[in-house]
C-alpha cells in the first residue's frame, strides 16, 4: 500500500489509542497459564498480539476476540497447554517469540515457533542462551534465528545478568522462572519496561522487584484477572511528535500508559520545552495512565544516551523525526540495539531523513542530527517496518511537497488504523 502524505494545518481534535502492545501479550500469555477466564478490554489490535493469540490457540488455548476490543482466555493452569503439529508463527513480532520461548521451556513437550522474513533474521541467542542453562534444549538457525525448535521439561532456577538490556529477555527468563522449583532472580545492566513484574503480580504471583533485580519462585499458581489494557504509549509518540511540531495544533491523547519504563519520550520532550500537560493520572489496574493534551512548540533538543535508551528505545525513529525541527539539533547514542530491530533502524532511519533532504551523522550506536532543517517531500523505503512508516507520515507533515510511504501497511503491526486516525486530527 502507497500512502501519499501531504503538509497540514493543525492537528486537533480528541484520540483513543489502541491498546498496548507490550502489556497486551503478557496479559495473553499470563492468562493462558493462569487458573480460570481471563478477560481483557482494549486488548491491542496490533497484528503482533494476533500473533501472539494465534500461537496460543495452537497450544490449546481458547482465545475469543469479542467486537474489536475484548479478548477472553480460557487458561489452562501451568501445566495445561498442549503441543502443536504446527509450527507456531509469531509473524514480525519479536515479543512473542522470546517470551514464549520462557513458557515454553517449561513444557514437557517439543515446540517449533517461527516467523516473518524480518523475524527470522532477529537473534535469539540471547533468550537461547539463559534457558538453555535453566534446562530446555533449544534448536535454532546458526544457533541464533528462528525458527527454534524448544523441548522443555524440568527446569532450574538461574541467577541471570542480562548481557543487554532487554525486558523480552528478562521477560522469557522470568516466565521460565515458573516452571522450576526454586529462585530465579535476573539482573538487568539498566532498568527496563516492568510489564512482565506487575503482571505477574496482578496475576497473584508473588514477584521480588527493585530498580533492575527481579526475583520469583516457581511453581506458584496464577489466578486469572479482569484486565484493562492502556492506550499504547509508543503509539501515542507519533501523534505526541505530530502535535508537538506542527503549528496551531492541539490535541488530546486519552488514557495513555505512562509506565516509568515507558514514558521516556514524553519526560525527554518536557525536559526540551514541550508543551504537553499530563491530566487525569490514575492507575488503570496495576498500569500508570494519564491523559495528554499536546499543543505545538519549538524545541530546544539534547542529547539521549545510558540509561535513557530503553525508556525511550521505540521511539527514536519518532525522535530522530522531531530532532530536525529543533533549535539545538539531537544526538542519540548508546542506541545500537535499533539495528537488531524489525529492520536496522540507525541505518532506515538515516536513510530516509537523508532521502528528505536532513544533514545526519550515522554512528554505529546512533545518530547525530542538525536542528532547524527544512525537510522535503520523498518517497521513503519502509523496509516494512512499521515504526519507520508512521515516524515518516508525520515527517511528511512537516516537508514542502509530498511524501510517498511505500508499504505504509505495515503500520498495522503496531497501530491499525493509524493512518485513518491521523486523517482524523487533520484540518
Ligand atoms: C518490548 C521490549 C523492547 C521493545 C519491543 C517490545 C517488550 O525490546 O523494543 O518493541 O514488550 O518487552 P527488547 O526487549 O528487545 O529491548
Amino acid at each position: 500500500m502507497k500512502v501519499i502524505i501531504k503538509p497540514t494545518g493543525k492537528l486537533t481534535g480528541r484520540v483513543q489509542l489502541p491498546g498496548d502492545k507490550s502489556i497486551s501479550h503478557r496479559l495473553a500469555m499470563l492468562g493462558a497459564i493462569a487458573n480460570g477466564t481471563t478477560g481483557i478490554e482494549n486488548f491491542a489490535v496490533s497484528q503482533d498480539c494476533h500473533s501472539t493469540l494465534a500461537c496460543l490457540r495452537l497450544l490449546g488455548i481458547e482465545a475469543i476476540r469479542e467486537g474489536d476490543h475484548r479478548v477472553t482466555i480460557h487458561g489452562k493452569g501451568l501445566r495445561g497447554l498442549q503441543p502443536s503439529v504446527k509450527t507456531l508463527d509469531a509473524g514480525n513480532s519479536g515479543s512473542t517469540i522470546r517470551m514464549l520461548a520462557g513458557i515454553l521451556a517449561g513444557q514437557r513437550f517439543t515446540t517449533r515457533i517461527s516467523g516473518d522474513e524480518s523475524l527470522q533474521k532477529r537473534p535469539m541467542k540471547r533468550v537461547i542462551q539463559p534457558l538453555t542453562q535453566m534446562g530446555a534444549t533449544i534448536e535454532a538457525r546458526e544457533a541464533n534465528y528462528p525458527p527454534l525448535t524448544i523441548t522443555g521439561g524440568k527446569l532450574r532456577p538461574i541467577l541471570y545478568s542480562l548481557p543487554v538490556a532487554s525486558a523480552q529477555v528478562k521477560s522469557a527468563v522470568l516466565l521460565a522462572g515458573l516452571y522450576t522449583e526454586g529462585e530465579t532472580t535476573v539482573v538487568e545492566p539498566v532498568p527496563t519496561r516492568n510489564h512482565t513484574e506487575l503482571a505477574l503480580q496482578e496475576f497473584g504471583a508473588e514477584v521480588g522487584f527493585d530498580r533492575n533485580e527481579m526475583t520469583l519462585k516457581g511453581g506458584q499458581t496464577l489466578h486469572a484477572i479482569q484486565a484493562v489494557v492502556p492506550g499504547d504509549v509508543s503509539s501515542a509518540a507519533f501523534l505526541i511528535a505530530g502535535a508537538t511540531l506542527v503549528p496551531g495544533s492541539d490535541l488530546i491523547l486519552e488514557a495513555v500508559g505512562l509506565n516509568p519504563g515507558r514514558r521516556g519520550m514524553v519526560d525527554l520532550l518536557l525536559q526540551m520545552g514541550a508543551s504537553i500537560e499530563v491530566v487525569n493520572e490514575r492507575l488503570l489496574g496495576v498500569e500508570q495512565v494519564g491523559d495528554l493534551r499536546v499543543r505545538s512548540t519549538q524545541l530546544r533538543g539534547g542529547k539521549v544516551f545510558g540509561e535513557r535508551i530503553p525508556q525511550v528505545i521505540d521511539e527514536i525513529p519518532i525522535l530522530a523525526v522531531l530532532a530536525t525541527q529543533t533549535e539545538e539539533g539531537m544526538e542519540i547514542r548508546d542506541a545500537s540495539e535499533l539495528r537488531i530491530k524489525e529492520s536496522d533502524r540507525i541505518s532506515t532511519i538515516v536513510q530516509n531523513l537523508r532521502a528528505m533532504g536532513a544533514f545526519v551523522e550515522e554512528f554505529e550506536d546512533g545518530m547525530a542530527i542538525q536542528g532547524r532543517q527544512s525537510l522535503r517531500g520523498a518517497t521513503i523505503q519502509t523496509c516494512s517496518d512499521h515504526r519507520i512508516a508512521m515516524a515518516f507520515a508525520i515527517a511528511g507533515l512537516l516537508a514542502k511537497g509530498q511524501t510517498i510511504i511505500n508499504g505504509a501497511e505495515c503500520a498495522a503491526v503496531s497501530f491499525p488504523g493509524f493512518f485513518e486516525t491521523l486523517e482524523r486530527v487533520m484540518c
